[in-house]
């Protein structure tokens, strides 16, 4: 089995299970887990660790869960009215809408205080797991991915010069991203310094998927994406900035630097990052 097929395995085994008489919170909470996505965070934690110390692998997949319960909550948010208002996401109808509002906005608060458990009941050591809390704490929270969302919310409207946007994007979609490597990382052992370089190299990633993100509601059809598209009329977002041909020229301007920034990694962390890049963040 290849990583990506080891992470959707270990996900359908390992769902929330949360027993009660409410008619079909249980369900809620798992839906959009197992609607997919493509699980481009849990893949870098787990193919950095694949790549530094396979032996540490089956117990990384308790990290990789937490940061897809993140990023899932995160999008799960995302999609209410107040936010981007979207009624699909992976194929099929966002919570608020297969539900309701009030259970999208519970199952999202439960998935990010959930991650955690997740990560505190892993079976790694106390001070693995205190550098894994930190950073994903760090990057999802108030210096990371939700002010993004803040600031992106707030922004709407009003369009922001290039390293304003660039700020925001950092945050917004940057920070997890390079959470992943940097906890990949920790996890197999690699020094806090050596982590700190791949979060750097991460966070270029993570500019270069929000650029095609933004490409995608641009350019692809709403089957292709699974979610709604030309939905970002009125957002910060790179094509609304700088056009659809200078977006494309940007991101492939940033896979050079990364590809330069990894000259001298280790050939199966090169070949993993380079295998991401070429099957997400190009076309
Ligand atoms: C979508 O993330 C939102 C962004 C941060 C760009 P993904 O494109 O990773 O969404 P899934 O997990 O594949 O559905
Ligand atoms: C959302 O960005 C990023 C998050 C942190 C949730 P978008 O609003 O562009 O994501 P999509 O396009 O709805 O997936
Ligand atoms: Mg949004
Ligand atoms: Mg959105
Ligand atoms: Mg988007």
């Amino acid at each position: 089995m290849n990583i990506l097929e080891c992470f959707k395995d270990y996900l359908k085994q390992n769902l929330t299970k949360c027993k009660s008489y409410h008619p079909y919170f249980e369900e809620a909470l798992n839906y959009m887990l197992l609607a997919g996505g493509k699980h481009f965070r849990a893949q870098l934690l787990l193919g950095v660790v694949n790549a530094v110390d396979k032996s540490k692998f089956n117990d990384a997949m308790a990290v990789a869960m937490a940061l897809e319960m993140i990023h899932s909550y995160s999008l799960i948010h995302d999609d209410l009215p107040s936010m981007d208002n979207a009624d699909f996401r992976r194929g099929i109808p966002t919570i608020h809408k297969k539900y309701d509002e009030v259970t999208a906005i519970l199952v999202g608060d439960a998935l990010n205080s959930d991650a955690f458990l997740r990560i505190a009941n892993a079976n790694l050591s106390d001070e693995i797991k205190v550098k894994c809390v930190r950073i994903l704490a760090h990057n999802a929270g108030s210096a990371g991915m939700v002010l993004g969302q803040a600031l992106d919310c707030f922004f709407e409207k009003t369009t922001l010069e290039l390293d304003k946007l660039e700020f925001l994007h950092l945050r917004k979609t940057g920070a997890l991203i390079a959470a992943s490597l940097e906890l990949g990382a920790i996890i197999a052992g690699l020094s806090d310094e050596k982590a700190k370089e791949l979060y750097k190299i991460g966070l270029k990633i993570g500019l270069a998927f929000q650029i095609q993100d933004d490409l995608i509601d641009a350019t692809a059809t709403s089957e292709e994406a699974g979610k709604p598209v030309n939905h970002d009329e009125f957002k910060n977002s790179f094509v609304n900035l700088i056009g659809v041909e200078r977006s494309k020229a940007y991101k492939e301007k940033i896979i050079a630097q990364i590809s330069e920034n990894l000259q001298n990694y280790d050939e199966n962390l090169v070949n993993l990052i380079s295998n991401l890049i070429e099957k997400y963040l190009k076309g």
